[in-house]
Formats: C-alpha cells, sequence, structure tokens
C-alpha cells in the first residue's frame, strides 16, 4: 500500500455504485461495496469481476494486474464497515431523505475528515449534506455512466462546502484519472441539462418511426462522435433511473422537454428497464450491468 492508497467505500451497488467503485479497484484503492441488499451487492461485486476479466481478455490489463484489482474490492452490507474509510462515495436510490439518513449515520462510524461524496443526478447537495453533522466535507461529485469508461466527473459543491473538501476531492478525482468539471449546485448540473432533452427527443424520433432503434444508434455512433447510440446508453442507464431524472428535472425547471416520452413508461410498467432485467430496447444474456 502506498501513501496514496486511499481506503474508499462505495454505497449502493447498482449501475452506478459498480462502476465507481470498478473506477476505484482500478486506481489501487482499497474498495469497500455496500449494500442493504445481498442479492444486488453480489451482482455488483460480479460486475465489477467481470469487468476486470474482461479487460484482461482484451490485452488492457495483464493477469497480475486484473487479479490485483479484484483483491483491492470486498463487500459488505454492515455500514461499520466503513469506519477505516477516507472517501466514502454514496449511489444509492435517488431519495433526498435516505441519502441525508445515510450520510448521518456515518457521521457516528467514519473519522471527521472523512471526505463524503454524493453522485445525485437531481438532488440538491446542500440538502443532502444538511443530513451530516458536518456539511463541510459534503461533495457533489456526478459521474457519468457508464462510470469506468467515462472520464469526466462533474463536482458541484453544496452551500457549506468547505475549501478543503472541494480542493481535496478534485486531487482525488484526478489521481482515478479523472477529469473534474466545477459546476453549480442546480437541477442536473450541465451534463443531464443537455443529456435528457436529447435522449428524449432520441425516444420521440423512435416512435414516431424516423428510424429504427438500431439506425438511430448507428447514425448518433457515425456523425455525432458519441461512444455510443442513445438506445444502448439508456438500456445502461436503466429506463427507472432516466424516468425518474427525467421527471425530477421537469418539476424543477417546468421545461417540457425534459418530460419522458410515453414509451418510457410502458417500457418501466414492462419491467423492460434495460441491461439490468434483461431486456430495454435491446435484449441481453448477461444482466451484469456493464462491461461484458
Ligand atoms: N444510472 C445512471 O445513469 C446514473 C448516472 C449518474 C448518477 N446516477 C445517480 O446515482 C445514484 C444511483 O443510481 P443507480 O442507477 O446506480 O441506481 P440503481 O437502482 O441501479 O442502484 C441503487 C442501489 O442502491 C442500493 N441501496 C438502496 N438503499 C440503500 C442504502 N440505504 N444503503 C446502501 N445501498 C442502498 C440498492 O439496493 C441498489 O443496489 C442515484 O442517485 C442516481 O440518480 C445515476
Amino acid at each position: 500500500m502506498t501513501n496514496d492508497t486511499k481506503t474508499v467505500a462505495v454505497l449502493g451497488a447498482g449501475t452506478m455504485g459498480s462502476g465507481i467503485a470498478t473506477v476505484m479497484a482500478r486506481a489501487g484503492h482499497c474498495t469497500i461495496l455496500y449494500d442493504i441488499d445481498e442479492t444486488n451487492l453480489k451482482r455488483g461485486i460480479d460486475t465489477v469481476h467481470g469487468f476486470f476479466d474482461k479487460s484482461v481478455r482484451i490485452g488492457k490489463l495483464d493477469e497480475a494486474a486484473g487479479r490485483a484489482a479484484k483483491e483491492t474490492l470486498s463487500g459488505s452490507t454492515d455500514l461499520n464497515d466503513l469506519a477505516p474509510c477516507d472517501v466514502v462515495v454514496e449511489a444509492v436510490f435517488e431519495d433526498l431523505a435516505l441519502k441525508k439518513e445515510t450520510f448521518g449515520r456515518l457521521d457516528g462510524i467514519v473519522s471527521a475528515s472523512t471526505l463524503f461524496h454524493t453522485n445525485t443526478s437531481t438532488l440538491p447537495v446542500t440538502g443532502i449534506a444538511s443530513g451530516s453533522r458536518l456539511p463541510e466535507r459534503v461533495v457533489g461529485t456526478h459521474y457519468c455512466n457508464p462510470a469506468p469508461l467515462m472520464k469526466l466527473v462533474e463536482v458541484a459543491d453544496g452551500r457549506h462546502t468547505a475549501n478543503w473538501a472541494h480542493k481535496a476531492t478534485v486531487e482525488f478525482l484526478a489521481s482515478l484519472g479523472k477529469t473534474s468539471v466545477v459546476t453549480k449546485d442546480r437541477p442536473g448540473f450541465i451534463v443531464n441539462r443537455f443529456l435528457i432533452p436529447w435522449e428524449n427527443s432520441c425516444i420521440h424520433a423512435l416512435e414516431a418511426g424516423w428510424g429504427t432503434k438500431e439506425s438511430i444508434d448507428a447514425a448518433v455512433l457515425g456523425a455525432l462522435g458519441h461512444p455510443m447510440g442513445p438506445f444502448r446508453l439508456l438500456d445502461i442507464v436503466g429506463m427507472d433511473i432516466h424516468q425518474q431524472v427525467a421527471t425530477r428535472l421537469y418539476e424543477q425547471l417546468r421545461d417540457p422537454r425534459f418530460f419522458p416520452p410515453p414509451m418510457v413508461e410502458r417500457m418501466v410498467a414492462a419491467g423492460d428497464l434495460g441491461r439490468k432485467t434483461g431486456r430495454g430496447f435491446y435484449e441481453y444474456d448477461d444482466t451484469r450491468l456493464f462491461g461484458s
């Protein structure tokens, strides 16, 4: 272990939590993935392992590095195991009361210098930070999905975030190979202000028959230089999450471009949430959350 190696916990082993845990383990940090649900925790760990196995298979990591990355990761369903953590990143459900309560409980477990990062997409960082007795340690860090592949992280301070916490956060993200973009504590930060209306317009285009999901994905891939098409991306994001984020932003911004198209509600009602349920716009044999 080097001086730069930290003990990091990621709360929530879903799409984002398992992606962020992959980033931490790949950087060599002693990483604890925590979830209240055993099944979700197991799937999150399988997803991280699957990512490193694939990285070895395709020659991006040598075998020793792949094994070492897997060994730095452990799973827990007991919050007390997080006591030694230098950094805690929460990626639990998008629920203000839950996020506040989680940070409040952690206050009594970790040291006063532990950084609290929240990966919220739509909730106020200031509101989440108010759940901690030390709101100065709380910083918004909004990772892009899939977190192991996307370099950008939006950094948003809450009203009481301290300079030391902001600075330590930007330095920590740089050590992970991430690029920080500093933004304000506002609904959707920067990325979702653009991304959500754009994803909605792609869904409207599909509903209107402008193209198939394959042709629209291919057009975006070929012409706009995106790493994947909108429907592949939505399948990774999760239709439930897209619906929730789009609806929350619509409620806050009152801009109709954010309102989710009817197809979203039908897919969520049918349980076609994307990779995590094996079917979204496309079908998947492997329901690990990304990477294999
Ligand atoms: N999906 C995306 O593309 C995306 C992108 C950026 C940010 N986000 C944000 O990241 C957060 C997580 O989103 P997700 O898509 O990973 O959700 P998800 O539904 O895939 O996973 C959430 C996980 O949190 C766990 N959980 C719930 N309550 C918990 C608790 N008290 N303690 C520990 N774990 C708990 C659940 O069991 C589940 O495994 C949300 O705030 C979301 O807005 C999502």
